[in-house]
This record gives structure tokens, C-alpha cells and sequence, in this order.
């Protein structure tokens, strides 16, 4: 009888205590190997963006997150700007190697203007892959981002930043073309691309689903994030 009280109570508040709901333009997707649970959302058919992000996110702006990136062209390379439009603003590429069909390559990339080049980024924030996986629709990019997020660097300068997260929302960009990168592909840091054929901007709602449930849990999903930047064959 107690415990039947208690469990209606509790399923009565629990809501309003958490005081949120999922942005319903997103979906909770959990990876089956790492078992991080990221909210995703999917602003084209071409890429789908996750995160997961420290569970205090909502209370001390975080400067990194665990990231997903879907892209349904493996022919191609996917890009998200981590704070809105591409220009002063942290990029993310992600594409296939050219030698390795295996391995999916991410740079950071920035950019000054409008077009090329997208030089690559030189500053303190740093993307380690989590996992990657690929098959004839899609590959799939899971990786940890550190100082990503907040005020960030390009060389000596203050550039820009995203949103803080404690706002409550963090604005992103995304891209996607359907030609491969090319000249050094096979370095991720060195790989030009031309003009994406598609490209917008979206909102993401930071609300609990879009946390981590406890900093252990966080700990352990950004602890297997081990695999570099798989940039691959960058010889100087
Ligand atoms: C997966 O994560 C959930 C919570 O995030 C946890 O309860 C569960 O035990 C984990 N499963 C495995 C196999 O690690
Ligand atoms: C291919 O990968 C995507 C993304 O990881 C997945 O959603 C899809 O189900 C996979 N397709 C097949 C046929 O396994």
C-alpha cells in the first residue's frame, strides 16, 4: 500500500520536478556498442546530429560533449558548424577514407569567409572518436569534443562561440554534398571540398534527455573516446 502511494506520488512529480520535455523535434537514439544514449536530431535526410552532454549542462556551461553524426551519403562528406552559420565558427567534416572504407575521417576545420579554403582549425579544441561504423546508406561517427563548445580560439584570437549551454539551447549548422573530398584525402586535415549541395541551420533544446544521467556515466562514455582524430595518413 505504501509503495503504491509512493510510486503514484512519485510518478505525479517526477515531471514537474524535471520541469521538461523532449524537444519533440528530437529522438533518443542509444549506440549498442557503447550504450551512450545521445539526443538526436535530424534537420535533412542527409545528417543526423547527436548529443550527450554533462549532466550538469543545464547549471555550469560545458565546453565539450559526446557527438553523433549520421550521414546518409557515403559518397560524400557530411559538415556541422558547432554554433550556426560556417563562417567563425568551430566545423566538423566528416567523410569515408578514400584507402580505408572502414574508417570514417573527422577534422576541425574553420572558416574565414564564405568558400574556400576551409583551413583546417588551430586552436585548444580537440575531437577524439568514440567509434565509427559504415555500410552501403550511411556511416556513423561517435566522438568526444573538448573545449568545443563556449568561447573558442582559431590561433592567437578570440573567434566566436556557441551559445552557452546553462541557456538552454545550442544553435548548429550542418552541410552535406554529394562529391567526395579530394586532393590529400587520405589526410583529414588536408582533404578540400567543394561547395556543399545542401545546408541549414537548427536549434537544439538542452533539456534532461539531452544530458548524460550521472557524471559517472559521462566519465565512462567520454572515457572511450580513445581513437584520435583518425585524421589517417597526414605525412608532413
Ligand atoms: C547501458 O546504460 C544504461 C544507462 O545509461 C545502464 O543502466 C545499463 O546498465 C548499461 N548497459 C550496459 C550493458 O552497460
Ligand atoms: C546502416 O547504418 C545506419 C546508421 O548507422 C543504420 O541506421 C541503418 O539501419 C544501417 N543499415 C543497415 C541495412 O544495416
Amino acid at each position: 500500500m505504501r509503495t503504491a502511494l509512493f510510486t503514484a506520488v512519485t510518478a505525479l512529480v517526477a515531471p514537474v520536478v524535471l520541469g521538461q520535455e523532449r524537444d519533440p523535434s528530437s529522438e533518443l537514439y542509444t549506440d549498442s556498442s557503447s550504450n551512450i544514449t545521445f539526443n538526436t536530431w535530424s534537420p535533412s535526410p542527409f545528417v543526423t546530429i547527436g548529443l550527450a552532454l554533462p549532466p550538469d549542462a543545464l547549471e555550469t556551461d560545458t565546453d565539450e560533449f559526446l557527438g553523433l553524426i549520421t550521414c546518409s551519403d557515403p559518397a560524400g562528406w557530411c559538415g556541422v558548424s558547432l554554433g550556426g552559420g560556417m563562417v567563425s565558427n568551430l566545423l566538423v567534416l566528416a567523410y569515408p577514407s578514400p584507402s580505408n572504407p572502414e574508417k570514417i575521417l573527422t577534422s576541425l576545420r574553420w572558416a574565414s569567409d564564405y568558400g574556400p579554403p576551409i583551413e583546417p582549425y588551430n586552436g585548444d579544441a580537440k575531437l577524439s572518436q568514440i567509434l565509427s561504423t559504415i555500410n552501403a546508406t550511411h556511416y556513423q561517427v561517435l566522438f568526444r569534443c573538448e573545449k568545443c563548445l563556449g568561447e573558442w580560439r582559431q590561433g592567437e584570437e578570440q573567434q566566436g562561440g556557441s551559445f552557452p549551454s546553462s541557456g538552454g539551447f545550442l544553435l548548429f549548422g550542418w552541410c552535406h554534398a554529394s562529391s567526395a573530398p579530394f586532393g590529400e584525402a587520405e589526410c583529414a586535415d588536408k582533404a578540400e571540398v567543394s561547395q556543399h549541395d545542401s545546408q541549414g541551420l537548427f536549434g537544439a533544446e538542452v533539456t534532461s534527455f539531452t544530458l548524460a544521467p550521472s557524471a559517472e556515466e559521462y566519465a565512462l562514455w567520454a572515457g572511450k573516446a580513445s581513437g584520435g582524430m583518425v585524421d589517417d595518413e597526414c605525412v608532413a
